[in-house]
């Protein structure tokens, strides 16, 4: 929260979810629900974000969990599962994260999907690095 747009009221939960339940609706890249498998337990999200970067549309991958289940790799295999849908089924050009430079813990996700640094910009109004990895990109490591 330090590093977004802080706490969430019931109010700006309830249209998020609405937000996320349109994109679902209409067929547009959205976000999943991360669960553990094996108990069923809801543990946060990972997923698409529709996003204007400095004048550019883009499509961001980002994730958010409970702090109880934080360093043990799940959001790391979440967002893998992401990357690569984008790429295998939906066939996007790129995708991007874009990171507060302190959130150590999600330029760490970012890197070990195989994202890179592209730039540094203002996002509402937070400083924020750009990390971007494009699907050529992601071809060369996933084609035999
Ligand atoms: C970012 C977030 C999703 C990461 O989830 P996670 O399941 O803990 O991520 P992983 O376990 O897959 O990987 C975390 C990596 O960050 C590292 N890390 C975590 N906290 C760190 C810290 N304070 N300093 C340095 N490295 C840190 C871990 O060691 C690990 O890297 P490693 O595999 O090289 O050791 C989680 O911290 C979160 O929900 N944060 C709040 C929401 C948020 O910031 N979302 C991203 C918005 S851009």
């Amino acid at each position: 929260m330090r590093f977004s747009l802080g706490v969430y009221t019931c109010e700006q939960t309830l249209g998020f979810l609405e937000k996320v339940l349109t994109l679902e609706r209409e067929g547009l890249p959205s976000k999943f629900a991360v669960e553990i498998k094996s108990e069923g337990t809801l543990l946060g999200y990972c997923g698409f974000f529709h996003q204007d970067v400095d004048g550019t549309s883009e499509i961001e991958i980002g994730y958010r969990l409970h702090p109880d289940y934080w360093n043990k790799g799940l959001a790391t295999e979440a967002a893998t599962a992401a990357r690569d849908h984008a790429f295998r089924d939906l066939k996007l050009p790129r995708v991007i994260s874009l990171i507060h430079p302190e959130n150590i813990a999600s330029r760490r996700v970012a890197e070990k999907i195989g994202m890179a640094l592209e730039k540094h910009t203002t996002f509402r109004g937070f400083p924020t690095n750009v990390f971007s990895l494009s699907r050529e990109q992601w071809l060369k490591e996933h084609v035999a």
